[in-house]
């Protein structure tokens, strides 16, 4: 490693969150509703795309400012053909200790193999409802949680470590939670509950929406007792609770009511190559022009270097404070930068 890129805060710079497309075959409500743009989305050129050796050569490049950790997200990851290729690619960069990737599962059971043999650490599947309906709703297409949890089961049988994300919403899934837990506690997989977030401009994202964490946490430790436990990692998105009957844990992502920014260490990468250091920010710093324009790699290491060094972010923990008209309707959408 060169030297680690720490921001003005003076955090440094761990994960890379790598969005490898911004289209999908599910249209959630929360983040590309259907009765918004339905299946006319625009959707970025294939050769506006980076490739999967133009996404090494930058991951290799983040790697050596401090980065251990890689996430490949969208859209949907899967949908982008040979996406285990890029997995490979990305496995062979030393330094990299942690690769896995985010997805909503319904590709997954025929992926996995493939990707557990390219070296794909562990897997995030997210899944907000085991109701066939309140799901199909939820993921605008109407399908069933069937193919997601064959995914899972499939992720399973090869051995690779599974989160289970579940986005809660009043009104639409909240009455589900104790649900997702029995059905996840015991299984081995870690379930995540998390609060809704005003990601992006399409969702109409309104705070009533929010189920807090603490409500959460009340209701399910009247059923099933839990008790904190330490973080994996000083940055940890989830806050980890085990069950005390030794039914392994479950996890909170709290930010909205508990915001995390103070010890963010994420970097994010679109899919057309630009650097984004905040999940709410509207605009990133565009790698791709230099890198097709043939700069070197201490050329591209500047450019990163000088973007996160200037980075101040950390909107969740000021939402509060802004008003609806101070706060920014033109953020990047979840789908094209993946979370
Ligand atoms: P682990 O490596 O397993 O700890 O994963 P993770 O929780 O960092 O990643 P995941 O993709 O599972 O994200 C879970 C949820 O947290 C998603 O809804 C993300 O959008 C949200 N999230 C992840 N990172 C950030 C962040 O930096 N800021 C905010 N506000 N939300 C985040
Ligand atoms: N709020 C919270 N989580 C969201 N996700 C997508 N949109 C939102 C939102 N508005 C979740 C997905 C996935 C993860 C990457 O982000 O369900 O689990
Ligand atoms: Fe749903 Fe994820 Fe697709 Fe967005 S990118 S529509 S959250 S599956
Ligand atoms: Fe990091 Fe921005 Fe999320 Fe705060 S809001 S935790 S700074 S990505």
């Amino acid at each position: 490693m060169n030297m680690p890129a720490r921001d003005l805060l003076g955090r440094p710079l761990k994960d890379l969150r790598i969005s490898v497309t911004d289209r999908c075959n599910f249209r959630c409500t929360y983040c590309m509703p259907s009765e918004i743009f339905g299946e006319k989305y625009h959707f970025l050129q294939r050769s506006d795309v980076l490739t999967f050796e133009e996404i090494t050569r930058l991951a290799r490049i983040f790697t050596n400012l401090g980065v251990s950790k890689v996430r490949i997200t969208g859209g949907e990851p899967l949908v982008r053909r040979d996406v285990h290729k890029l997995v490979s690619q990305l496995k062979n960069i030393k330094g990299i200790d942690d690769l896995t990737l985010t997805t909503n599962g319904f590709l997954l059971a025929e992926q996995v193999e493939k990707l557990c043999n390219a070296g794909l650490n562990r897997v995030t599947v997210s899944l907000d409802s085991l109701d066939n309906e309140i799901f199909g709703k939820i993921n605008g297409k109407g399908y069933t949680p069937d193919k997601v949890l064959a995914g899972i089961e499939a992720a399973e049988f090869y051995g690779l470590p599974v989160k289970v994300n579940a986005v809660i919403e009043r009104g639409v899934n909240d009455h589900e939670v104790l649900d997702l837990v029995s059905k996840f506690k015991g299984s081995g997989h870690i379930l995540r509950l998390i609060e809704y977030m005003d990601v992006g401009n399409v969702n109409g994202w309104k705070l009533d929406q929010v189920v807090s964490s603490s409500e959460l946490h009340q209701l399910i430790n009247d059923t099933y007792p839990i008790e904190p436990i330490d973080p994996n990692y000083l940055g940890e998105v989830a806050q980890r609770w085990r069950f005390l009957d030794g039914d392994g844990e479950i996890g909170f992502i709290s930010s909205i009511s508990q915001p995390f920014c103070q010890d963010c260490s994420r970097a994010r990468l679109s899919p057309e190559g630009s650097f984004f250091t905040c999940l709410f920010a509207s605009t990133g710093i565009d790698l791709k022009t230099p890198l097709r324009d043939g700069k070197t790699d201490p050329e591209l290491t500047n450019h990163i270097l000088k973007a996160w060094g200037m980075r101040t972010d950390r909107y969740s923990e000021i939402r509060g404070s802004l008003t609806d008209q101070s706060r920014s309707n033109t953020k990047i959408e979840m789908f094209q930068i993946g979370g």
